[in-house]
């Protein structure tokens, strides 16, 4: 993905950040560097704070908040705004910040550096931690507010300066175009997956359990057929470029990865057999990738009313379950990409059964779940009680039914009206 003209260019960035604004050394559209190192330099953390905007600037364009370029960006705002990383200050960080006081920034910066990345985000953490009331503190007038999560700025804007791929249809704005924020360096270290890594990926250095990172994502993706076919985290993520990046929360996401068959089931000689097949064909690494969700395959008989029969149920986990003070890791099943696996069932048939129901449950937040359970039991936890409940009510509430499948068994009593649950039967 690399531009023939960029390998030539190694040096613009830091001569271009010399030039004042109104220079006629500063085009509309400049070059970046090469992407890996583009990527550390974009990425160095802390960022450091943006210094005063350009006097030229319009209102607009020196505020650094979302909804200041949602007026000349509204798709990528909206977008934004149903999507993860507009959340990324929710609750359960928040009460966490809360208990480390308004003082202990540096520990801020361990979580916002991915968080809330903008220096001028933590300034505003700051203020709002030592403020005496809280609901009714004024967020930074330059519009950095620290709730606002992973901003467009936080990704976008460094020194003043707007960072962005280059058009999609490789085009260029005419020589001379007086764009707003004096148009933007275009890199296609955009469109790499280690622009994501930055952040969805723990280096050599951080915490490991059995010899892998908590954090691989970009590990996964590169050891994966996506990698070597040229698909990188946005391809599936940013679909033509949206700022969407749905992932485990989201079903219908979960679903397009995973190829899901239930078997018709056989109930011979008192016995009931059936088998549910899962395949990772289009998750770009492990399902799921991180330590945090759970997943639970569930095969089990049930009577006429749909009520499951407890004992005839079989669960089988899909997760890097590791404890809650991460020490330990318990098991990993997860699926590798174009991972297959089969769960077989077979079981003495129970004389009130009529159906076998397949079912696939997605917990998201399981781990985070435990965790704020534990951490509302520790009575040293006090200034972020609120904001911890709150977390645990929104990580319980995360939780859906991914797949389910209800099959009628031969011989069940059951009329031609089977207590199906909207499954068609094959
Ligand atoms: C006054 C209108 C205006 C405001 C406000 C504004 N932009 Fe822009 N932006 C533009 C225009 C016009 C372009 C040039 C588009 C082109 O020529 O293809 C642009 C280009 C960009 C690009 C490059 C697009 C590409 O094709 O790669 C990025 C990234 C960007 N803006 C981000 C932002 C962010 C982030 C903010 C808020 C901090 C912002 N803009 C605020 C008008 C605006
Ligand atoms: C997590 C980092 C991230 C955040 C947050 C983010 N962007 Fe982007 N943005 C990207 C990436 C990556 C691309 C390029 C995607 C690609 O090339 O496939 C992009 C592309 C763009 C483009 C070019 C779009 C096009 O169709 O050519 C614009 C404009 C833009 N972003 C504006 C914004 C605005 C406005 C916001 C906030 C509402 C925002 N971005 C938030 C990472 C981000
Ligand atoms: C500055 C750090 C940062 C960068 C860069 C970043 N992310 Fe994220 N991402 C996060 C954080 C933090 C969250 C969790 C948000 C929350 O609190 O729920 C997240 C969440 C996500 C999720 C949703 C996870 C879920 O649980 O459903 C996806 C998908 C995702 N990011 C993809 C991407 C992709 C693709 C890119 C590159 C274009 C990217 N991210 C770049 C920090 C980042
Ligand atoms: C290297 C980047 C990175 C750092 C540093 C980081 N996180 Fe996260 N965090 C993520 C990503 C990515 C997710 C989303 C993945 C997931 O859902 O498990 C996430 C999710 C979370 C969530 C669950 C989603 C939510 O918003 O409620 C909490 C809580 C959280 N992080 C707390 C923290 C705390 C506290 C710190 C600092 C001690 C921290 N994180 C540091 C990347 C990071
Ligand atoms: C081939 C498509 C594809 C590629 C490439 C891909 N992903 Fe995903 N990703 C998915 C799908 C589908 C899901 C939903 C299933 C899941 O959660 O594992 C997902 C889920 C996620 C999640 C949710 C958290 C979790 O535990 O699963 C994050 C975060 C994420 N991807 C980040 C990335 C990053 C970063 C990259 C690049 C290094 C990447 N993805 C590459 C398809 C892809």
């Amino acid at each position: 993905m690399k531009l023939p003209w960029l390998g030539a260019c190694l040096l613009c960035l830091p001569l271009l950040a010399a030039c004042g604004p109104g220079s006629s050394a500063s085009p509309a559209v400049a070059p970046a560097a090469d992407a890996a190192e583009f990527v550390a330099r974009h990425w160095a953390r802390p960022l450091p704070p943006q210094g005063p905007a350009p006097a030229h600037f319009t209102p607009a364009a020196t505020s650094l908040a979302p909804t200041a370029c949602a007026g000349c960006h509204p798709r990528q705002f909206a977008d934004w705004g149903s999507a993860p990383h507009s959340r990324a200050m929710g609750p359960g960080l928040l009460g966490q910040l809360q208990e480390m006081g308004a003082d202990a920034v540096e520990d801020h910066q361990a979580c916002l550096e991915c968080h809330a990345p903008l220096a001028e985000q933590a300034a505003d953490l700051r203020r709002a931690l030592a403020a005496a009331n809280p609901a009714g503190f004024a967020p930074d007038v330059a519009g950095a507010d620290h709730r606002d999560g992973l901003t467009c700025a936080g990704c976008h804007v460094r020194q003043r300066r707007t960072f962005g791929p280059p058009r999609a249809d490789g085009s260029l704005p005419a020589p001379g175009t007086d764009l707003p924020h004096d148009g933007w360096i275009a890199t296609p270290a955009f469109a790499d997956s280690r622009f994501c890594a930055a952040c969805h990926q723990f280096d050599a250095s951080g915490p490991a359990l059995n010899g892998k990172p908590l954090e691989n994502t970009y590990e996964e993706w590169r050891a994966s057929r996506h990698a070597r076919e040229g698909r990188h985290c946005q391809s599936c993520h940013m679909p033509e470029r949206r700022h969407l990046w749905r992932g485990i929360h989201d079903a219908d996401m979960v679903r397009s990865g995973l190829a899901i068959a239930a078997s018709e089931p056989a109930a011979r000689d008192g016995v009931v057999a059936a088998e549910l097949s899962i395949a990772n064909v289009g998750v770009g690494h492990a399902f799921p990738t991180y330590v945090t969700p759970r997943v639970v395959v569930e095969i089990g008989q049930a009577d006429r009313a749909g009520k499951p029969l407890a004992a005839t149920v079989e669960r089988h986990l899909i997760a890097r379950d590791v404890s809650l003070d991460l020490a330990t890791e318990h098991a990993d099943t997860r699926l590798l990409p174009d991972e297959s696996r089969r769960y077989a069932y077979r079981r003495p048939r129970d004389a009130r059964a009529a159906a076998l129901v397949f079912r696939i449950v997605v917990a998201p937040d399981d781990f985070y779940a435990r965790f704020y359970r534990a951490s509302l039991r520790d009575p040293d936890v006090r200034k972020g009680r609120a904001a911890l409940r709150e977390a645990l009510r929104r990580a319980e509430a995360s939780s859906y039914v991914l797949f389910e499948s209800r099959r009628p068994l031969a011989g069940g009593g059951l009329s031609a009206s089977r207590v199906a649950s909207g499954e068609e039967s094959r």
